[in-house]
């Protein structure tokens, strides 16, 4: 997969970009992620790359060309997803980012200022994307959390013992208590179940823990997860008023 990074922030992603598993993803060669300074499409004396917003109000706004140069610079397959950071976008999610991590090519742009001028969302973005309900200062963050999370999906990229099929989120369920050495923490005990060796009950514990957190923590999450019979019995035990909601 490769990915390009349209910022005017480029700094803003060294860390995340060059530490622990996306730093090992693009040494194996799984990712080929680019970024673009989008000021260097700035041709004035002062490399602006805003503008005051025609009909007046507060802040700027991201001048067009600047913005549509830059896409244009990169070397782009016609199937490319151009994602564009904005508050007002999709809200990323776990489905989200398996849909994304599918792709061959991503471009993301990452929004500033007031916004962006509405006709580069006509000419090139293909859709714009939020990572959830509250406003940051630009879109160099959401750009690296999607970026985690869809390069963690990619074949290769985690080894077996952290694959992605085990992940919280996988099922549609919120993940079950994890626990290590020692047996005995501050007074506190590792269930017993987990030290039987008996491995049919703890994944069966396991999804009751799941199962429990999701009712008691997102229970709307339960409307959309792929749930057996024995789920909804558990359920039901937990909580009757779930065995109402299902009959
Ligand atoms: N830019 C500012 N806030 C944002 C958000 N929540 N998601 C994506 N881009 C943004």
């Amino acid at each position: 997969m490769r990915i390009d990074i349209l910022t005017l922030f480029p700094g803003m992603f060294t860390g995340p970009l060059t530490e622990s598993i996306v730093k090992r993803a693009q040494a194996k060669g799984l990712v080929d992620i680019h970024l673009t300074d989008m000021r260097d499409f700035a041709h004035d004396k002062h490399r602006t790359a805003d503008d005051r917003p025609f009909g007046g109000g507060v802040g700027m706004v991201l001048r067009p060309a600047v913005v549509f140069d830059a896409v244009q610079s990169i070397p782009r397959e016609p199937q490319a997803k151009v994602l564009l950071t904005s508050p007002q976008g999709r809200v990323f999610d776990q489905k989200y980012a398996v849909e994304l991590s599918e792709e061959t090519q991503l471009v993301f742009i990452c929004g500033h200022y007031e916004g962006i001028d509405e006709r580069i969302k006509d000419l090139v973005v293909t859709e714009e994307v939020s990572i959830g309900d509250y406003v940051l200062t630009g879109g160099e963050l959401p750009a690296m959390v999607m970026v985690d999370s869809i390069i963690r999906l990619l074949p290769g990229v985690l080894g077996k013992a952290e694959s992605p099929l085990q992940d919280s989120f996988y099922e549609g369920l919120l993940d079950y208590p994890h626990y290590t050495r020692p047996e005995e923490f501050q007074g506190l005990s590792v269930p017993t179940v987990l030290l039987s060796g008996n491995h049919a009950e703890i994944a069966r514990w396991r999804r009751k823990q799941s199962l429990y957190r999701t009712l008691v923590r997102r229970p709307e999450l339960l409307d959309k997860a792929p749930l057996t019979p024995e789920d909804r019995r558990w359920l039901a035990e937990f909580d009757p008023a779930f065995a109402r909601s299902y009959n």
